[in-house]
């Protein structure tokens, strides 16, 4: 009986990996035990999408816009009849922002050369909901700016050259995007009375543990989604608001959970922690084990245990962690085409197997270990 065991698990062993092996590149050197051959991190900076120009001769030249029925339409933009509360000036090179007209609602300057906001451009701009600033060269923002938009809703400067959070935002705002630019410095109040931030997503900046101290985030009561990935903490962020439905924060440095961090988030159902330094004695025994998780990500850390979780969990992600070397002979993490996820972990002695397989109802994501 033991041996028929044995033989449908050796079996079932051999299928999957060649399952797994056709299906994703063999790595260089399988062999390789992350834990002990780690280098020295460095984050990483964005890459910009196109080659950048160099000042001060080659800036493409401002490409103009059509003629426009309406009179105040900036000639560097594109002003459509059926969208008058739209002013599209994304893609045209442009440096300076125009004078917006009183009409915008939605205002686009994506991926533009423009370096600086000031407040001149928004003097009668009082009616703008969404700006999309994303892939320029913004290094300042006038807190002036803010003053004449009070009613902004989205705010999206990803992949500038910030160096800190800006100043004076607008109490109304939802979603603020950061992410990519190169903010070490969050200044103190940048948060404060933004009761209604459901996202903000500062991942791919330079974010240290001292820049988020117990009171940076407590008036982001709404907030929903933080991402905090790619930046250079080495603790679990303190103050973090607990109506949180989702929390990133990969590719630090964290290397500890405090054991009751997670207790008073009710709603937290997505939390990523990929890419750490995560180690057993880091990770409290039941600190993941909430009923609201949904997706939990682990993966390159250096557990050797399988944390307790709840049965609610329909992802668990621990690819590359050192879990093989004492629970298990080792873990299996596969995706599939159709993006069916499934671990399965292999224990000593024919005694198996974790099995979860998310993409079915959440009652039958369990997990046995035997
Ligand atoms: C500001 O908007 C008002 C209302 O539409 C308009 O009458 C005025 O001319 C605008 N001023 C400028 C400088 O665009
Ligand atoms: C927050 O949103 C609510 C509901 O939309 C709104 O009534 C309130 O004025 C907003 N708060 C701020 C500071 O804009
Ligand atoms: C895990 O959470 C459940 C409630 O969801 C609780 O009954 C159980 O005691 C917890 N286990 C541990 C080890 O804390």
């Amino acid at each position: 009986m033991k041996a028929g065991v044995g033989l449908i698990s050796s079996l079932l062993l051999f299928l999957l990996m060649g399952a797994v092996f056709a299906q994703r590149p063999r790595p260089k050197k399988p062999t390789r035990r992350p834990a002990t051959t780690r280098k020295p991190f460095v984050p990483k900076r964005g890459e910009p999408a196109v080659p950048e120009p160099q000042e001060p001769t080659d800036f493409p030249p401002i490409i103009l816009g059509p003629p426009s029925i309406f009179s105040d339409c900036p000639k560097e933009c594109l002003c459509l009849p059926s969208y008058p509360n739209s002013l599209n000036c994304e893609n045209r090179n442009i440096r300076v922002v125009p004078v917006i007209p009183f009409r915008t609602h939605y205002l686009y300057l994506q991926n533009n050369y423009i370096s600086e906001l000031t407040a001149e451009a928004f003097n009668n701009a009082t009616e703008v909901r969404w700006i999309n600033l994303a892939n320029n060269r913004i290094q300042k923002i006038d807190k002036q700016v803010f003053e004449k938009i009070p009613g902004l809703l989205y705010f999206y400067v990803q992949r500038n050259q910030l160096n800190e959070v800006p100043s004076g935002l607008p109490t109304s705002l939802e979603q603020l995007r950061l992410d990519r630019n190169r903010i070490s410095k969050i200044p103190a109040g940048a948060f404060t009375k933004l009761e209604n931030l459901t996202l903000l997503d500062l991942h791919y900046n330079q974010l240290s543990d001292s820049d988020l101290g117990k009171n940076t985030l407590k008036d982001l009561k709404n907030l929903m989604q933080l991402n905090l990935a790619y930046n250079v903490l080495k603790k679990m962020p303190a103050g973090v608001p607990n109506n949180l439905i989702q929390l990133f924060l990969d590719k630090n440095r964290i290397d500890d959970i405090p054991k009751d961090y997670f207790k008073d988030f009710t709603h937290l159902a997505f939390v990523r922690l990929n890419h750490n330094q995560l180690s057993d004695k880091g990770v409290p025994k039941a600190v993941f084990n909430l009923t609201s998780l949904l997706d939990l990500q682990l993966a390159h850390n250096q557990l050797t245990v399988i944390p307790l979780f709840n049965n609610h969990l329909e992802h668990l992600h621990l690819n590359h962690n050192n879990i093989e070397s004492k629970l298990c002979t080792f873990v299996l993490v596969v995706f599939t085409q159709n993006a069916m996820r499934a671990v399965f972990c292999f224990l000593p002695l024919e005694r198996f197997l974790v099995c979860l397989h998310p993409d079915m109802h959440s009652s039958n994501a369990r997990v046995h270990f035997n």
